[in-house]
């Protein structure tokens, strides 16, 4: 299988996955406090996420490009959504267009659509400092997610094997390139000892991308000859992952994604010191299945969700969520005790 079909079954298994799931955002609860002092029209969605002002903390997380025709589509279609409710959102992985220039435009069409939202661009972390300020280049980006995919690399037959350059060309970029950079997992979370080996190469942006929603060892496990099936439950869940990074790196700008179903599990993030919540597969399904006013809908009421969230706990702005009283049960309770997470 080449890159572009590669990239189009993706998209197909992915859009199959998302059906309704329980996950670390069923073990943890806010609990409801019953005299707000607000009124709904006080509510502001801003937020500032380090050196990123944005207008929501929601935005698509990166997933597509590079595939010909119909990821140009779909790039096109979130950009528009993504101007129309002014909410960020990324690419995915720009790598195939470094190879391939005609790949180019399945990215750069996003700037037509929405020529001054905030963007960014999306490459793994084996490419060099030009490769990088390329792929921001090519879509103005005001920054750059690096992703760490190595289970889903290793559970992919055609996957990458050789990691051991990674943390010097991680450490390279971040001393070299002038927006922020976001590292990123992408399903799989982020444990305590990553985050401290990332703080300590200068690293200020974590997206946890944790365990809960679109699972990347059962898409690539549909493409070996032998599943590794075994792996279909690794990861560190969003909620506990948000915990990890931010016991080891409390000054990190913290981002939450993985297995984000709406605006209630957005406000649950904030409330564990995230600063902005990202989505992927969820608002790919409502796009591919439902088209491009449904997921602008759809967005709205994601944000209608987290308003209702921020009005019954008096939050006036988002930021005001964090530390919101609440608790966690059974396994994630488990997993707090034993890891010893602040
Ligand atoms: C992704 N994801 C992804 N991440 C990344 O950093 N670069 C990429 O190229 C892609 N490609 C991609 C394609 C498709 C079709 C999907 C659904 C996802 C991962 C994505 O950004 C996110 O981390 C995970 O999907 C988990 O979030 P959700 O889907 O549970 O909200």
């Amino acid at each position: 299988m080449n890159r572009s079909q590669r990239k189009l079954a993706h998209i197909r298994e992915a859009v199959d996955q998302q059906f309704p799931r329980i996950n670390s955002f069923d073990e943890m609860e806010i609990i409801h406090q019953s005299l707000t002092p607000l009124n709904w029209d006080q509510l502001s969605l801003k937020v500032d996420c380090g050196e990123l002002s944005l207008s929501s903390p929601l935005f698509v997380n990166a997933m597509t490009g590079g595939g010909g025709m119909p990821t140009e589509e779909i790039n096109k279609q979130i950009a528009f959504a993504a101007y129309q409710t002014g909410i960020a959102m990324a690419v995915g992985s720009q790598t195939s267009a470094l190879k391939d220039e005609k790949e180019k435009r399945t990215y750069e069409v996003i700037r037509n659509e929405n020529p001054s939202g905030v963007v960014f661009a999306n490459v793994g972390s084996e490419v060099t400092v030009d490769q990088a300020l390329t792929v921001i280049d090519m879509i103005e980006a005001n920054a750059l997610q690096i992703h760490l995919n190595t289970m889903q690399e290793l559970i992919m037959p055609e996957g990458d094997r050789d990691f051991s350059s990674r943390l010097s060309k991680i450490e390279n970029m971040v001393k070299n390139v002038n927006v922020p950079i976001i590292l990123k997992e992408v399903g799989f979370g982020i444990s305590k000892e990553t985050a401290l080996q990332l703080k300590n190469i200068g690293v200020k942006y974590i997206d946890v991308g944790g365990k809960g929603g679109t699972s990347f060892s059962s898409i690539e496990n549909r493409r070996r000859e032998k599943p590794m099936a075994v792996f279909d439950n690794w990861g560190i869940p969003t909620t506990l992952s948000l915990k990890e990074v931010k016991t080891a790196f409390p000054a990190c700008h913290l981002i939450a994604s993985g297995g984000i179903r709406d605006g209630l599990d957005g406000a649950k993030s904030i409330v564990l010191g995230a600063k902005m919540f990202g989505m992927a597969g969820p608002l790919l399904k409502t796009l591919v299945q439902e088209g491009q006013d449904e997921l602008i809908q759809k967005i709205h009421h994601i944000h209608d969700e987290l308003k209702v969230a921020m009005l019954a706990l008096g939050a006036k702005k988002v930021g005001d969520l964090k530390g919101s009283p609440h608790v966690f049960y059974g396994k994630s309770k488990e997993w707090i005790d034993q890891r010893k997470l602040n």
